[in-house]
């Protein structure tokens, strides 16, 4: 399954795209608030090889690579976790290499995504976990429409420290009216 905006290809990801993961995903500064950094191009091949082959598994993880179009780059990611016994709700994270980041990408990508969620995949409800001074995180979910639904304190145990964790949340009914 492959999605096509105007500017990019978000399509799954594959064992091919490790080096140019790792260029980004290693990165500690700009991901100082994710819960992993690979420190070797191993590291994100055992990373794709754990991520489920198929999309809307309950369980697992499906990660997308984004593509910018014209240069055919791989410029970030976009995780979904199909976390719910129903298979109604997921959890979504969204990674961009620093050199693509302030384009508008994130928000092209992410839009078309919950797009993909809600309209083929039918699900009821989109969440996702940002640290609190994560604050071009909180700009993106905000300015997409999602609503913040709570602040949990020292509730994650990440690189070493407790650290705050917002959730925010869409649902379906918000979208439509949403009306990207
Ligand atoms: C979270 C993350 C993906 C957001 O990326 P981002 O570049 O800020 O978001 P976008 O790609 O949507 O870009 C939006 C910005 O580009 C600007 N922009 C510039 N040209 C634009 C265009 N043509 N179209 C739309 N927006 C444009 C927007 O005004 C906006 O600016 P603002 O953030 O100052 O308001 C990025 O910060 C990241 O990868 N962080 C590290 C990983 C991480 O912590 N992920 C979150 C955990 S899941």
């Amino acid at each position: 399954m492959i999605l096509e905006t105007k500017r990019l290809i978000i399509r799954p990801i594959a064992l091919d795209d490790k080096d140019e993961i790792f260029e980004y995903r290693s990165d500690r500064e700009t991901n100082k608030y994710q819960g992993w950094i690979p420190t070797t191009v191993a590291d994100v091949e055992i990373f794709i090889g754990k991520i489920s082959k198929q999309i809307n598994e309950p369980g697992t993880w499906f990660q997308f690579a984004i593509v910018e179009k014209e240069t055919k780059k791989v410029v970030g990611d976009l995780g979904v976790h199909f976390f719910d016994s129903e298979n109604k709700q997921v959890e979504i994270g969204c990674t961009l290499n620093k050199y693509f980041q302030h384009q508008g990408y994130a928000t092209e990508a992410v839009k078309s995504v919950i797009d993909y969620l809600f309209k083929e995949l039918n699900k009821h409800r989109i969440i996702t976990s940002i640290d609190p001074d994560n604050k071009n995180s909180i700009r993106l979910v905000e300015r997409i429409g999602f609503r913040k639904e709570a602040h949990f304190v020292e509730s994650l145990w990440v690189n070493g420290k407790w650290v705050d964790d917002l959730i925010y949340a869409l649902i379906e009914k918000d979208w439509e009216k949403l009306n990207w």
